[in-house]
């Protein structure tokens, strides 16, 4: 599917927001796609807060100046929210009204699945041009291979499971570490194979308890006392807390809880992060002037690519099942 197109010969401001999520890496995708506008002869602002500002007109203009010093920090110098009221076709109106005021012809969008689907609305109702850069640590999002801050907080809990680990080894225990993951396990599954988790729990690859007393059972057996399970919060923080409850009513065993929540996506990115916002938000910039728009700035398989907002929010990412069942081999 090819993407939609603008006739882009005109435009000479361009506006930039965070949305969804922070995400280590997205001050870094604000400096690269300020940074690229400026190159090209372009004026940026900055809409604060998402949606929210874009509503309400909460803009500030964006220098070569306002991007120095920011590329090594997390969260987002321009903030973030989640909005309800751009939900509604009034909210995109009042934002389309304001934009036009400022006389903001075009947006780069950084965030996850719902800011996209935001941003495609904009374009479809009132014909604003946006391309979008996939910034959220759940890398939950279809048509690229990664996304700004899954990596950052990839590691951020892999630190903490070698940590526990410690613990887990020095008491013979066995703990339950639950990472961030609304509806998607991604983070869950490369922080437990590279953190050598006995389990993974999923919300794509449900797992039966009994299965899972099994298996510490026989490892026990073998003589190792002491396990990682991990598992994604699914629709819900706490999770992991039911989970330990099930294995202590079927087994009597006694998991200790590790909610690593937002902890997860604080800190300062990591090199791939910087390096991923860097491109995408500099291509997204580049794309726009050339008059694409209602698109994603993706990789796939390392090579920069459009996806169209209506393909990318159609689709599911898959999860490698086979990395679970290897992280389970590799475990036993
Ligand atoms: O979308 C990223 C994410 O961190 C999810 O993994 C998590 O479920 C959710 O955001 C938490 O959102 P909030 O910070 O608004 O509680």
């Amino acid at each position: 599917m090819a993407t939609a197109r603008f006739d882009s010969k005109d435009i000479r401001r361009i506006g930039m927001y965070t949305s969804g999520g922070d995400a280590p890496g997205m001050n870094a995708a604000l400096r690269a796609a300020t940074r690229m506008c400026l190159h090209r002869g372009l004026d940026v602002v900055g809409i604060r807060s998402g949606y929210n500002g874009m509503m309400s007109g909460d803009f500030t203009p964006l220098t070569r100046g306002s991007m120095a010093n920011v590329i090594q920090r997390g969260g987002t110098i321009l903030k973030t929210g989640r909005s309800a009221a751009f939900m509604k076709p009034e909210g995109r109106a009042e934002a389309a009204r304001q934009l036009k005021n400022h006389g903001i012809d075009a947006l780069v969008c950084i965030g996850g699945d719902g800011s996209f689907r935001g941003a495609h609305a904009l374009w479809e109702e009132q014909r604003i041009p946006v391309v979008g850069v996939p910034g959220t640590i759940d890398n939950d999002i279809f048509g690229t291979d990664s996304t700004i801050g899954f990596d950052t907080a990839v590691n951020i809990a892999l630190e903490a499971i070698d940590r526990i680990r410690d613990t887990a080894a020095s008491h013979d225990r066995l703990f339950i570490v639950e990472v961030m993951g609304r509806d998607s396990g991604f983070i869950a599954l490369d922080v437990g194979l590279g953190g050598g988790a006995e389990e993974i729990f999923t919300p794509e690859n449900p797992v039966v308890i009994e299965t899972v007393v099994d298996r510490i059972k026989a490892s026990i057996a073998k003589g190792k006392l002491s396990s990682i399970l991990v598992a994604a919060e699914g629709q819900k923080p706490g999770r992991a807390y039911d989970l330990a409850e099930a294995i202590r009513k079927k087994s009597g065993f006694d998991a200790k809880v590790c909610i690593l929540g937002h902890i997860q996506r604080g800190g300062s990115p990591t090199a791939a992060d910087r390096v991923l916002a860097s491109r995408l938000s500099a291509f997204a910039v580049e794309k726009l002037i050339e008059g694409h728009c209602d698109c994603m700035a993706a990789t796939q398989a390392g090579e920069n690519a459009l996806v169209p907002f209506e393909v990318t929010l159609a689709q599911k990412k898959p999860l490698r099942r086979e990395l679970l069942k290897l992280a389970n081999i590799l475990a036993t």
